[in-house]
């Protein structure tokens, strides 16, 4: 196996943590970014518990700046980012004509335009060695909406939009661009999700239970291996066949 180094953003949320646990297993350099020193260091020293250093960087995906100082910062400590995986989001959910401004542009920001902020800065270097792997973590609600979310909606869709134009832009150049579109999984942003409302979004998945977070780093291990290589501009679903769109 070839050695790579990753770059996971959110990788201290519950299925950037997952991810960062299945790269590193698979035995790659695996760094992510955090705001909070004190919450970072926490982090740190409990998945250092299961033998996994993990490399860390203060950023914030939705500033261009930060992200620009981010990635120059992790090539020093670590490497040229040769795979990259847009997992970092937030919801601010409410119905459409309830939705402040700031609702709509924090969640934008921190889901789509993160897509810009960490890619530019890494997209020249993958170019130029000819090798790469980007993924961007969608929602199943970028693929059939959901009442509350126009926001959180519209960035995910975007976000799948920004795969496949880069998958075409940079397929000659060793790179592949995918998205991992998950249903609800088990962590923090669901779990904040009133009880009775979680138990009706159950009953609707064939598989009759929530996901968990492994199952997502699963596909994007898969997404990001080298035999992947002519796997570009999909759009994998990943929800116990909650939406089966096509
Ligand atoms: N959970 C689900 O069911 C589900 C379903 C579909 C899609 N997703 C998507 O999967 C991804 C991960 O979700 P999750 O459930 O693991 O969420 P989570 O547990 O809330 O983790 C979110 C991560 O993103 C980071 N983050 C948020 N805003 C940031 C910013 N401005 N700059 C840098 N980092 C920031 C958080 O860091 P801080 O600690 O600094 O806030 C945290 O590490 C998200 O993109 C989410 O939309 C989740």
């Amino acid at each position: 196996m070839t050695q790579r180094t990753a770059l996971v953003t959110g990788g201290t949320g519950g299925i950037g943590t997952a991810i960062v646990r299945y790269l590193a297993r698979q035995g790659h350099r695996v760094a992510t970014n955090y705001r909070d020193p004190a919450r970072a260091d926490a982090w740190r020293a409990a998945i250092a518990q299961e033998g996994i250093e993990v490399a860390m960087v203060q950023g914030d995906v939705s500033d261009p700046a930060s992200c620009e100082a981010m990635v120059r910062e992790l090539e020093s400590k670590l490497g040229a980012v040769e795979i990259l995986v847009n997992n970092a989001g937030i919801t601010r959910d409410t119905t459409f004509h309830k939705m402040s401004y700031q609702q709509w542009t924090d969640v934008v920001n921190t889901n789509l335009n993160a897509c810009f902020n960490v890619t530019r800065p890494v997209i020249d270097g993958m170019r130029g060695r000819k090798w790469g792997r980007i993924v961007q973590i969608s929602s199943i609600n970028g693929q059939k909406g959901q009442y509350g979310q126009a926001n959180y909606a519209a960035a995910k869709a975007g976000m799948h939009g920004f795969t496949i134009s880069l998958a075409q832009e940079n397929a000659k150049f060793g790179i592949t661009v995918n998205t991992v579109s998950p249903g609800y999984v088990a962590t923090d942003m669901v779990m904040a999700v009133p009880e009775e409302v979680r138990e009706k979004i159950v009953a609707q998945i064939p598989v009759g239970r929530l996901g968990k977070p492994e199952e997502i780093a699963h596909a994007v291990a898969f997404l990001t291996g080298e035999e992947a290589a002519w796997i570009t501009g999909t759009n994998l679903a990943i929800n116990g066949g909650h939406y089966m769109g096509w």
